[in-house]
C-alpha cells in the first residue's frame, strides 16, 4: 500500500517514518510512504501557499494552485500502479476514524494520498475538483493534518499482512468489541503487588476464561458504551 503525503511541514514526518514498526514495515516493504512538499508547486514570486480568505475572517487559507500542482504530481507518481487512488483530506470535519474503517482501509488494496491542511483550512474548490474524502481523527480541532495523518497511516500499516507477528491483532482492544485484558510481564512481584496466580499455572483454558472475564471488566470499567453497543 502506498501513502504520498501532502504537506508543507515535511520534517514532522522524519522521526515517524524512522522509528518502530512504521520504520519495519517501510524496510520490508509492506508499505511506502513518500512525502510531497506542497509549497514545491506554488507559481508564487514569494513562495506563498496561503491567503486571506474572501469575505473576511481569521487566518490564512491554502489556495488552489500549489495544491492542485501537489495531488497531479501524487497522483501522476501512483499512476502506473495501475490501483485505485483515494484522496483524503484530514480534517475536523471528516467522518471520524475508527477501528473498523481502519480494516476496511487495510484490506482496501488501494493508494492512498494524504493532503494535510494548515492554517484555517484549503480552498473549497480543491475538495469539489477532486472529489477528496475528509476524514477526522477526533471531535476536537489540531493545527494542521500532519499528526492526524500520522495516526491515519500508524494504525492502518500495523494492519497491513506481515507487519505484525502472527496473532498479535486478535485479542486487541477494539478488535471484538471489547477492550483488551490487563497484562503483566517480569518481576512477578512489584511494590508488593503480584502478577494473578492463573497466570502463572501454565492452563491455557483457564487462562483464556480468566482474561475473557477481565476484558468484560475492563470494558465496563473504562468504555461501558461499547457493551452497549455489542448487545444491539
Ligand atoms: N486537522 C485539524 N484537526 C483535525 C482532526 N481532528 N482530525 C484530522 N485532521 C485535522
Amino acid at each position: 500500500m502506498k501513502f504520498i503525503v501532502l504537506t508543507l511541514f515535511e520534517n514532522m514526518f522524519y522521526e515517524f517514518m524512522n522509528t518502530s514498526m512504521i520504520k519495519r514495515a517501510l524496510e520490508k516493504e509492506k508499505a511506502s510512504i513518500k512525502i510531497l512538499d506542497i509549497r514545491k508547486f506554488t507559481k508564487d514570486k514569494h513562495h506563498r501557499t496561503d491567503f486571506p480568505p474572501y469575505g473576511g475572517g481569521n487566518g490564512m487559507i491554502m489556495s488552489c494552485e500549489p495544491l492542485a500542482g501537489a495531488i497531479d504530481e501524487a497522483l501522476e507518481m501512483l499512476a502506473k500502479d495501475q490501483k485505485e487512488v483515494k484522496i483524503l483530506y484530514l480534517s475536523p470535519r471528516g467522518k471520524v476514524l475508527n477501528d473498523s474503517m481502519a480494516h476496511e482501509i487495510a484490506n482496501s488494496d488501494k493508494n492512498y494520498i494524504l493532503l494535510c491542511g494548515h492554517y484555517e483550512g484549503i480552498d473549497e474548490r480543491i475538495i469539489e475538483e477532486y472529489q477528496i474524502e475528509e476524514i477526522s481523527i477526533g471531535n476536537y480541532v489540531l493545527t494542521g493534518g500532519e499528526l492526524a495523518s500520522q495516526v491515519f497511516m500508524d494504525c492502518v500499516i500495523r494492519l497491513l499482512p506481515g507487519v505484525l507477528a502472527d496473532g498479535s491483532l486478535t485479542e486487541e482492544s477494539h478488535t471484538n468489541g471489547l477492550l483488551e485484558y490487563p497484562q503483566y510481564t517480569k518481576p512477578y512481584e512489584f511494590r508488593g503487588k503480584k502478577v494473578p496466580d492463573i497466570l502463572l499455572s501454565g492452563n491455557h483454558q483457564k487462562i483464556a476464561e480468566y482474561r475473557q472475564q477481565e476484558s468484560i471488566r475492563i470494558t465496563k470499567k473504562y468504555r461501558p458504551d461499547l457493551l452497549e453497543k455489542k448487545d444491539k
